[in-house]
């Protein structure tokens, strides 16, 4: 299992302390959920502050885009050091040019799909996908409960992924407990986010130590 800890749920006013302790654990990836304030109803952060945790950051940057013309920034989240890159599927009217982009600039490419988003919108563009990552909550907002719909979506996206491309990687966002991803494992998850999970708690590193055993 890998595991992305959600650096929206960190603590914003002493960001390098919590990238360092990221960069101790036994977490894989850093999500990083860069928002619009248009396609999701709240504002994060972008490419500066993306540039200041790439400087101390050691491990990979999965960038989370929620905002409209996603298109209109690749290159750019490129140049403050995504590794991977994901679209939200509803914010792109070209989702097969978009993916394409994504990897010809040289970055992972993914595509999110929100919780009432079907599984055959991607059907037609899963060979183009490095990461499909199930939304399990309504994008924008840290610490919301996960949708349980999501397990249905993901038995119809492990069927795709076995026939038309087995080493996809199935990430789960929003929601993820110790007490779902045992579960989420079950049906076919290869990634799991983990935000508040992580960083309500007292003792993150074990947390993630948790959440990376599971299997
Ligand atoms: C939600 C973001 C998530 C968020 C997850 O819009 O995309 O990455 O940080 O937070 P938790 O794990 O607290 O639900
Ligand atoms: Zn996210």
């Amino acid at each position: 299992m890998l595991v992305a800890p959600s650096l929206l749920s960190a603590n914003f006013a002493n960001l390098q302390k919590d990238i360092e302790m990221i960069n101790t654990s036994s977490a894989d990836w850093f999500h990083i959920d860069v928002m619009d304030g248009v396609f999701v109803p709240n504002i994060s952060f972008g490419q500066p502050v993306i540039s200041h945790i790439k400087k101390y950051a050691k491990k990979p940057l999965d960038v989370h885009l929620m905002i409209v013309d996603p298109d209109r920034y690749v290159e750019s989240f490129k140049s403050v050091g995504a590794d991977i890159l994901t679209v939200q599927a509803e914010a792109c009217t070209h989702l097969h040019r978009s993916l394409t982009h994504i990897s010809q600039a040289g970055m992972k490419a993914g595509v999110a799909l929100n919780p009432h988003t079907p599984i055959s919108t991607i059907e037609n563009v899963i060979e183009n996908c490095d990461v499909v990552m199930l939304m399990s909550v309504n994008p924008g907002f840290g610490g919301q409960k996960f949708i349980e719909q999501t397990y249905r979506k993901l038995e119809q996206l492990t069927a795709l992924k076995k026939q038309y491309n087995p080493n996809l990687l199935i990430e789960v966002d929003g929601g993820v407990t110790l007490d779902n991803a045992q579960k989420l494992c079950d049906y076919g998850v290869n990634v799991l986010v983990a935000g508040n999970t992580v960083f309500s708690s007292p003792e993150p590193l074990q947390v993630i130590d948790r959440l990376k055993q599971i299997s």
